[in-house]
Parts: structure tokens; sequence; C-alpha cells
């Protein structure tokens, strides 16, 4: 039997950090609930010392998630260990993974620190670590950058101190497959009993050659995250390595234990979440990673799937959208479908996915896998509601429109005319919050075929210095439009109050 490899998921931490890509508590937990079920060994769930929001969420997750190990990021900085530890107080498997700089560029610039200096840090942080009766890991940033024999005395020192998994990031991309693999494979013979775990960044495109390498010289960890979200250009994909060990296990020698049928539903989770879709061509999960265009690979695949597919659409969880829900659906169907699809919801968030069925069931008949996804995605308790628009538009006339919204409990309205509906509407929303929003970026994207498809909007809103996103999804453009707004100007109070 192949050995399997553990599955570190960061995708709530480290694909946090992407740009666009930030979470709110109750998103992570939802996105948690899912990757949970995925099958996962490992998910992070954020980094404590960083803000009020980031304890809320790891608390959130540690609490709910049993039946994997949570971690929590952490320096190894007495009061940032403290954060991580406390954080994690209701874990069933608590894991503090605990970080430091090692190589030279890094000690010198960065941390003002020498060798020296850095090795008694990382020592001490491991102890504090372990002091919380927690497992430790330990990660050596920039490993990939660090003079051999420096890092292994430092790995070696640490895990004497009780870090049971050695994490050595290739944190700015630079490495190549070969190289990384020779430093994996003299730790793995130079540090028997640990588990040496790999964290490679996608700045070269090579994240996931790298971590195949690395398992391939004895690495029993990869870090990784879902569409490969995470700093700068990512890190690496959790469904590409896990297919890439799947398709051609026998050849690498290694597997996981993550149920790949939940893939595509967990990409999905994540880009509704978040509004950042994976690239039309994306590995895996990308929009056409099965679709055949060429006459001649269509006719091969029609006469027999094995000429153009290396794995089936089903085996990554990709359906064709399957006809599910009507207006007579209850709530134990949504809940039903919700579940196939991945989701698991609180009960009154249930109620109001479900209210949002029966809606849009009564306008557009049929609801869509991909329309309960839009849905789910759009559950949050707003700060900022829209209450009723009216808009008047043509090519003849002035387009104007008349908005009246709550906010934090206040009802407020206001007329506008604008250069196009979505103009007016948004300047009408504008003067009825009374304050300043600089709109940063909108996307609207129909959710399934048909002129009846539901219209998705995201929108990045600048307030009072503070970027969100907000996301909605209707049937009438103009007043999902004004609905994502309305979220992303909410979710930028409420960072803003927490900060
Ligand atoms: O890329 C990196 O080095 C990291 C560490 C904190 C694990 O994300
Ligand atoms: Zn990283």
């Amino acid at each position: 039997m192949k050995p399997l490899v553990a599955i570190f998921d960061t995708t709530l931490r480290d694909g946090e950090q992407s740009p666009g890509c930030s979470m709110r508590p109750a998103e992570k937990l939802r996105l948690a609930r899912q990757i949970e079920r995925l099958g996962v060994d490992v998910i992070e769930a954020g980094f404590p010392i960083a803000s009020a929001g980031e304890v809320e969420s790891v608390e959130a997750v540690a609490q709910e998630i049993r039946s994997v190990k949570v971690a929590a990021l952490c320096r190894t900085k007495p009061a940032d260990i403290e954060a991580a530890g406390k954080a994690l107080k209701r874990a069933a498997r608590p894991l503090i993974h605990t970080f430091l700089a090692t190589s030279d560029i890094h000690l010198k610039h960065k941390l003002k620190l020498t060798r020296a200096e850095a090795l008694r840090d990382a020592i001490a942080g491991v102890a504090q670590a372990r002091s919380f009766g927690a497992e430790v890991e330990f990660s050596a940033e920039d490993a990939s950058r660090t003079e051999y024999g420096y890092l292994r005395e430092v790995l070696r020192a640490v895990f004497e101190a009780g870090a049971s998994v050695l994490n050595v990031p290739d944190t700015v991309g630079y490495a190549l497959p070969h190289e990384y693999a020779e430093m994996v494979g003299r730790l793995v013979e130079d540090i028997p009993g640990a588990v040496i775990s790999v964290h490679c960044h996608n700045d070269l495109g090579l994240a996931v050659a790298n971590s195949i390498a690395a398992i391939q010289a004895g690495a029993r960890q990869v870090e990784c995250t879902v569409n490969g979200i995470g700093e700068r250009a990512g890190n690496t994909a959790l469904e590409e390595l896990v297919m890439a060990l799947r398709v051609r296990g026998e050849a690498v020698g290694a597997d996981t234990a993550v149920r790949s049928e939940l893939l595509a539903p967990s990409s999905a989770a994540l880009a509704s979440i978040t509004g950042v879709w994976p690239q039309p061509n994306k590995a895996i999960v990308g929009r056409n990673a099965f679709a055949h265009e060429a006459g001649i690979h269509q006719h091969g695949v029609l006469a027999n799937p094995l000429t153009y597919e290396i794995m089936t659409p089903a085996s990554v969880g990709v359906a064709d959208s399957l006809l599910v829900l009507g207006k007579h659906s209850g709530k134990h169907a949504v809940d039903a479908r919700l579940r196939q699809l991945g989701v698991c919801l609180e009960p009154a968030e249930l109620e109001s996915v479900t209210a949002r069925v029966k809606e849009l069931a009564d306008r557009t008949k049929f609801v869509y896998d991909e329309d309960l996804r839009a849905l789910v995605a759009h559950v949050a308790e707003p700060r900022a509601r829209l209450v009723r628009y009216q808009s008047l538009s043509g090519n003849q006339i002035l387009p104007t429109a008349t908005v009246e919204l709550e906010l934090e409990g206040a009802r407020r309205s206001a007329s506008a005319v604008g250069n196009g509906p979505l103009d007016a509407a948004l300047k009408a929303a504008d003067a009825a919050l009374g304050f300043e929003v600089e709109l940063l970026e909108m996307h609207t994207r129909a959710v399934t075929a048909g002129k009846d498809a539901l219209a998705e909007v995201i929108m990045r809103v600048l307030h009072h210095g503070v970027e969100s996103t907000g996301q909605a999804a209707g049937t009438d453009s103009i007043e999902a439009a004004l609905r994502a707004y309305l979220s992303a100007v909410g979710a930028a109070r409420r960072a803003r109050e927490a900060a």
C-alpha cells in the first residue's frame, strides 16, 4: 500500500492573505466545515495575534471542527504563542504552528537577529508552545534559501524541544524541484522520527511540482490551499496535488485520504465566499478543465473518454448542473441538496436560504446547484441592507433611481440620476447612506446558462480606509449590485469597528 501524505490545508490562513480573499469569521467557519468533509488532516484556521477577527475565527473553527487537527499560526514571540494557545483552547486536536525565518537574508534584513539568537528564540518558542499541551509544528521560514548546516541545526534543536512536525517552506517560490527534493531528502535522513512538511509558493509556477518532488524525497505532509490561493502567486493548489497523487500515485509512491469527489464543490464554496473564481483553464477545477472544444478531441472523447481524459469529471465532483429544487421544496430538501454539494448550514442560515430558494423559484421556476451555491454565499446577516429600489431607464431618458435602505437599524432613502441605471442606483444608495464609499472593483457573471439566469455581482469597496468585498445574486442585476454594494459597505463598517 502506498504511504499516505498528510494534507495541511491553509486556505483560511495563507490563502486568506491573497488580495481580495479575506473572509469573515462566519465565512471561515462555513468553509472549514467543507474542508473537514473533504478529508484533509489539518485545517489552519488563522493567525490569532493579527486581529480580533482572527481570534474569533480560530476559536469558532476550533470549537466546531472535531475530526481533524486545527492549527493556529504564531511567530516565536511569547505574545503570539499565547494568543494561538488560547484561541485553540477548545480544539479537540490543537496544533500550534510557530515560525521563524532562518535564511541569512531574513535574519539580517528583516529580523536583525544573529543565527545564535534565532536558534535561541526558536527553541524557546517551541518550548512555550508545548506548555499548552498542543502538538507543535515549527516552520523555518525561507528554508529553501537557508544554508543547510544551519537549517539542520535549528530543526534538530526544535525537534528535541518538542516540535513533531518540521516544515521547510519555499517561502518565495524560488526552489527548483531537484533542489527542494535534495534538501528534504537530507532532512529526512538527518532528523529521524520527525515529520518533514513542505509549504511551497508558486512564484515560478512550481509549487505543485516542488511538493511532489518533496514527497518523493520523503516529505510526509504537504501544506496547500483550495484553488491555490495565497500570498502573491499563491500556494500549492490542493486539488492539483491530490489529483496528481490519485492519477499518478504509482509513479509518485504516495496518496492522500482526501475525498476527490469533493474537490470541485470545495473550490466553488471558496470562490462563492471570496468572489475570486479560478481562471477558466485552471487544472482540475477551472470551468474548461473538462471541456473539449476541438472537433478531433470531441470525436475522440465520444468514442472513448480515455483518449483525452486522464480522470473523469465525476472523480473530482464535476457533474452536469442538476435541476433539483423548486418552489415546493422545503428546508429538508434544500438541506439534503446542500449537503450533497458539501455545504452544512446552521438552522437559521438554512431558513434564510430556503426562503431565498422559494423566492427565486417563484421567478425562475428552477433552482440549479450553481444558484444554490450563490444563494448560500449571501446568507450572512448584513449591516446595511436594501429595502427596496425603483429604477427608470431607457435610451431616451435620464436614468433615475430611488433607493430605500436600512443602515444599522435605521431606514434611509434617496433618489439620484446617473449616466446609466447602475450609476443612478449606486448614487442613490450613496446619498441614502450619507457618506463616501469608493467602488474599487465590480464583477458580474451569470450563474447558470439561459436568459433567466441569476446574476452574481461582486463589489470591492473602500470605506474609511477599509477595503471589503460584498456579493449578491438575483435575477435583477441592478438589485443584486445594490445588495452586493451594501453588503460590502456593511462588512467595511464591521471590520472598522473590530479593528
Ligand atoms: O510561506 C511561508 O513561509 C509561510 C510560513 C509562515 C509557514 O507561510
Ligand atoms: Zn506561505
